[in-house]
């Protein structure tokens, strides 16, 4: 039993008395783990405790209502007690409602944010709750009909709600709070692009509207997408598919493949994934996908060189989607270690391995897709204009067995800096836009094959009898 030596006030109490929050945890997260991130573990042990923490009296002890990083940092220290106000506030909803309004000043995460909106939801919810209902008795409304007279939401939750947590979490009004909540909740429901999205927001990096607005943007492949009949598939990137990558591609060019190559359900592999467009765009359409990077930069890719092979689980698939780096072209961002700063003669061999691979995963009757770039601005060899990659493939897809089907050019968008354009059009020179998406499909049995065999179509000399 602790005496207090004061009935208000600030106390030093014993640290052992005093019990963390659940709540709290459960909201920023264990203290623990943020100690030393910004200096106040240093500040704690050369000043000691300056701002005193708030606890609540219990019968065997205290609860924190705020300051559990300076409890925690104390413990770390070997303190044995620290300054403390302490606080009658009775326990359950008003001990909540304290611990939320005491962290009203910190600096939150987007998480944390929600998570308070979480619990000031459940705070909350029956209360507006009661409030509908009695506005709707008073205007003859039949309590269970959609929507109420003062024109509430039809999910039982009052504008004034969203209204009132949106002001106490400090996140705007009702609209930027409703985007917020979408995105916490399809990123709670295992979306994966809400959960980089989350990710982002977490960080700083992209703001509520935005990530609201590629939760929605997605939703469009999954309802009423219009694929272009025609053999140019020229998108825009979009930055509702994929994280940030340095290579990312226009999720339309992996939109139509799928419409046009492969059946719902579809197993697809994307063997160097970059920041995941394939990825995402198979969830919005309902393929499944497994996504493999040299150098993954999200957890649903996972590690792979490709020129190992393709894993076991791979087997059988229905669609092989290449995006490999477009030789040097981009060798400066990607991994030090990947396929990009090979020579000429090592890119061709790759290209004839990844066909094999590609081949060797693939279901009879399955088809690879693979997009390259015309080289044009770099890296050429003397006195030569360009380097036709489409050319290259061709002849790594059917060296390897596979059979044409189709040969759609997807011109590069945005590629230049305006810089880029200006001298371009100083010197009289053209710049090269030309990207091909060649798309083959393993044959079904030996009688597929066209007379001569693949090597006939590869331009490499027959087998000699
Ligand atoms: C053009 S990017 C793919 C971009 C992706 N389509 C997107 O939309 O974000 C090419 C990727 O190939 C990866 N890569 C390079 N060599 C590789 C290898 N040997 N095995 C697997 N991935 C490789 C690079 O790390 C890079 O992420």
């Amino acid at each position: 039993m602790i005496t207090l030596d004061a009935p208000a006030g600030v106390h030093h109490l014993p640290i052992e008395a005093i019990r963390p929050s659940r709540f709290s945890i459960s909201l920023y997260g264990d203290p623990d783990r943020e100690i030393d991130g910004d200096g106040l573990l240093d500040s704690i042990r050369r000043g000691g405790i300056l701002v005193p923490l708030v606890a609540a009296p219990e019968a065997d002890g205290f609860e924190l209502l705020s300051g559990h990083r300076r409890l925690a940092c104390a413990r770390r220290l070997g303190l044995e007690t620290v300054p403390c106000e302490v606080r009658a506030v009775p326990k359950g909803s008003g001990r909540r409602r304290a611990i939320l309004d005491y962290n009203r000043q910190r600096r939150k995460t987007f998480s944390q944010l929600m998570r308070e909106a979480d619990a000031l939801e459940s705070l909350l919810g029956p209360e507006a709750r009661r409030r509908r209902s009695a506005n709707l008795r008073g205007s003859g409304v039949e309590a269970g009909s959609d929507a109420g007279a003062d024109g509430r939401n039809s999910d039982g939750r009052g504008g004034r709600t969203d209204e009132t947590i949106a002001r106490a979490i400090g996140l705007g009004g009702k609209d930027l709070y409703r985007q917020a909540r979408a995105v916490w909740k399809a990123a709670a429901s295992g979306d994966a692009r809400a959960r980089s999205g989350l990710a982002q927001l977490d960080a700083g990096t992209k703001s509520v509207h935005a990530a609201y607005k590629d939760l929605r943007r997605r939703a469009r492949l999954t309802t009423g997408f219009r694929p272009t009949p025609y053999d140019v598939w020229a998108f825009r990137r979009d930055p509702s598919y994929g994280v940030p990558h340095p290579g990312s591609i226009p999720a339309g060019i992996v939109s139509h493949t799928l419409h046009y190559f492969t059946a719902p359900g579809a197993l697809v592999v994307d063997p160097m994934a970059g920041g995941g467009t394939t990825l995402d765009v198979c969830e919005a359409m309902g393929r499944r996908c497994l996504a493999y990077d040299l150098d993954p930069v999200r957890p649903e890719i996972r590690q792979l060189d490709v020129r190992h092979g393709f894993p076991l689980e791979a087997r059988e698939c229905d669609l092989v989607f290449c995006d490999p780096p477009y030789h040097t072209m981009l060798a400066g961002p990607y991994a030090a270690f990947g396929v990009e700063p090979e020579p000429l003669t090592g890119w061709i061999a790759f290209l004839n391995t990844l066909a094999a691979h590609a081949f060797a995963a693939l279901r009879p009757g399955g088809h690879v897709a693979l997009l390259l770039a015309n080289q044009t601005e770099k890296d050429l060899p003397a006195g030569v204009g360009y380097i036709d990659h489409g050319f290259l493939g061709y002849g790594a897809l059917t060296g390897a067995g596979f059979v044409p089907v189709r040969r759609i050019s997807c011109p590069m968008d945005g590629a230049y800096l305006p810089q880029h354009v200006q001298r371009a059009r100083r010197d009289g020179r053209l710049l090269g836009q030309v990207r091909d998406l060649l798309v083959m499909r393993k044959p079904l049995g030996e009688n597929e094959i066209l007379p001569g065999g693949p090597a006939q179509l590869s331009g490499s000399p027959p087998a000699s009898s």
